[in-house]
Formats: structure tokens, C-alpha cells, sequence
């Protein structure tokens, strides 16, 4: 019984997290990767995103949260966390055919120490 338990539970919380990054992006991202306006890369644009899923998840969801080119920083979204933006990143990649993490606490670690990098650049 214990074990029914806990899987039910376990399979919530996977379920929420997948619905949490697609929930993202349905708010924040799809007003222009939906389309690819503005010469954002379209969601499940398999060309547009292999290159950036080869850049990597650390590097492009510190870029992307940041600010990059034409990408605007959070997306215009400043209340969004890094988890919350890097979520919505793997959902758009995994569209793409990645098959990328929700980022753990390595993960974390390594996209924040980008950003730090990133805005020091910027100043
Ligand atoms: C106002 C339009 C707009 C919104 C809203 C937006 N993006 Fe973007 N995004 C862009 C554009 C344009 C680019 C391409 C930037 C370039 O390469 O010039 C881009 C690029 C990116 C990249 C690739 C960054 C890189 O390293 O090249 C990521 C990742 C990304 N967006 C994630 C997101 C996420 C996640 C959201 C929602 C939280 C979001 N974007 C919302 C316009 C937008």
C-alpha cells in the first residue's frame, strides 16, 4: 500500500513539473516563439533548435534568461525564477527532439554562474 502511495505521489509531482514548463511557455514564450517572431526560433523548428540544443541547456537558458539579441531578458517576464524560465527552455527544446532534464541542482547551479557571468559582461 505504502508503495502505491508514494508512486501516485511521485507521479504527480513529474506530471506537474512537465505541465509547470509547458504552462510557461504557453504565458510567456509562445506570444512570440509560437510563430517565431522576431526571428526567434519556433517551437519544434527542428533546424531552428538543433543549433541551440547543441549549444547546450546551461548555456542557451542563461542567454535566453539574461537577454540575448533580439531576445529579450526573462522574455518580459521578470517575476519568472531561472527553474521556471529553464523549465519552459526544456519544453520548447524537447519539442525539438532534445531530450533535456528539468534542471536539477547542478544544472541550476551551472545556468546561474552563466548568468552571473553574462551580466558582468553586459556592465
Ligand atoms: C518578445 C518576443 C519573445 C518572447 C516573449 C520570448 N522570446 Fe525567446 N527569443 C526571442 C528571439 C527574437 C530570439 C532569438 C534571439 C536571436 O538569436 O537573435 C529568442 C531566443 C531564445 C532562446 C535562445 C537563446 C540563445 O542562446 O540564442 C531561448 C532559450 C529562448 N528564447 C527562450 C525563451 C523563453 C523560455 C521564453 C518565455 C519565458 C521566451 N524565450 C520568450 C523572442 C522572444
Amino acid at each position: 500500500m505504502k508503495k502505491i502511495v508514494w508512486s501516485l505521489i511521485l507521479m504527480t509531482c513529474t506530471s506537474v513539473a512537465w505541465a509547470t514548463g509547458e504552462e510557461t511557455f504557453q504565458q510567456a514564450c509562445s506570444i512570440c516563439h509560437a510563430q517565431g517572431d522576431k526571428g526567434s526560433p519556433k517551437i519544434g523548428d527542428v533546424r531552428a533548435w538543433s543549433k541551440l540544443i547543441k549549444e547546450g541547456q546551461a548555456n542557451i537558458t542563461a542567454d535566453g534568461y539574461a537577454g540575448v539579441r533580439a531576445m529579450p531578458a526573462r522574455g518580459n517576464q521578470p517575476q519568472l525564477s531561472v527553474a521556471e524560465f529553464g523549465s519552459a527552455v526544456v519544453y520548447m527544446a524537447n519539442q525539438a527532439g532534445a531530450n533535456w532534464k528539468e534542471p536539477d541542482e547542478a544544472m541550476l547551479k551551472k545556468i546561474n554562474a552563466r548568468i552571473a557571468q553574462r551580466e558582468r559582461s553586459k556592465k
